[in-house]
């Protein structure tokens, strides 16, 4: 059994942890010790460690885990060279984890927060060679696409990894709708939980203007409910979001 070796035990190690520890052999390196050894007492099979001064990474295939802004601090605990890199990281670039962490081979990745429910919409990008490997790694938290440049793992940042923030607002706009129309705030939230879980099995296998086109039937409903949306412009913000927040991307990249 391959061994991946964790550095850092927040929400995104634990979920990916979860995912991953019956296919692999886990290690994880945190500076924590209790929260160390309660992910110990929930997952008895993997081993922990705390982080050292000089804490050896050579021949390792790390799973970086840390926020973007503690791999400063970290690279100066490091010595050796990993074997694989791969990281979850946002907007931390692959030249950037070259400068600060020695690997033979790197991988970019960005998951989103509904890994912890193994349903993550992982896009990721790297060295070729490491491809298969991190596919099969990250098809263990949801679902993965490979991406050939930094540049559209930034666009599908601003995608799948900013969209739940999206889809909060539609979800709870279409709530507010229901309460101001006259539906209890609690019926009205498991409609909304609802309708999101039947809509993404229908957009697995239908087009969405196609979703659009069967639900809407001649002066109905739900063709003036419609015509409210574009009027109100909900399809150039949600446009505008995703390019706004790429430009943002790119900012933070330099
Ligand atoms: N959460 C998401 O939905 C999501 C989505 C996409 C990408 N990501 C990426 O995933 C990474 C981790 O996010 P998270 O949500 O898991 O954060 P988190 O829950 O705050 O976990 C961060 C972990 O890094 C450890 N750490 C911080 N500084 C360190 C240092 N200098 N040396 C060693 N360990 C250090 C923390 O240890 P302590 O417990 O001691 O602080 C903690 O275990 C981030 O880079 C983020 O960009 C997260």
């Amino acid at each position: 059994m391959t061994t991946l070796t964790f550095i850092g035990n927040g929400n995104m190690a634990k979920a990916l942890i979860q995912g991953l520890k019956d296919s692999y052999k886990i290690e994880v390196i945190g500076r924590n010790k209790k929260t160390l050894e309660a992910l110990k007492e929930q997952i008895p099979t993997i081993s922990t460690k705390i982080l050292t001064k000089n804490e050896n990474i050579e021949g390792k295939n790390i799973i970086l885990c840390v926020k973007p802004n503690s791999i400063d601090d970290l690279s100066q605990n490091l010595t050796g060279i990993a074997d694989e890199l791969y990281s979850v990281l946002a907007g931390t670039t692959i030249e950037t984890l070259k400068d600060k962490i020695p690997a033979k081979l790197y991988i970019r990745t960005m998951p989103n927060l509904a890994a912890q429910y193994l349903k993550s919409m992982t896009t990721i990008t790297g060295d070729i060679e490491l491809k298969a490997k991190a596919l099969d790694i990250f098809n263990n938290i949801g679902s993965t696409l490979w991406v050939n440049s930094q540049k559209e793992l930034d666009i599908a940042t601003c995608v799948a990894g900013s969209g739940p923030a999206y889809l909060a607002l539609i979800a709870e706009s279409l709530s507010d709708g229901a309460v101001q129309a006259g539906l209890k705030r609690t019926d009205a939230n498991i409609l909304v939980s609802g309708l999101f879980d039947g809509f993404a099995k229908l957009l697995n296998s239908t087009h969405p203007a196609t979703i659009k086109d069967n639900t809407m039937s001649p002066g109905g409903t739900t063709a003036a409910g419609y015509a409210a949306m574009e009027q109100s412009g909900v399809r150039n913000g949600m446009i505008k979001a995703v390019q706004n927040a790429y430009e943002k991307a790119c900012q933070l990249g330099k």
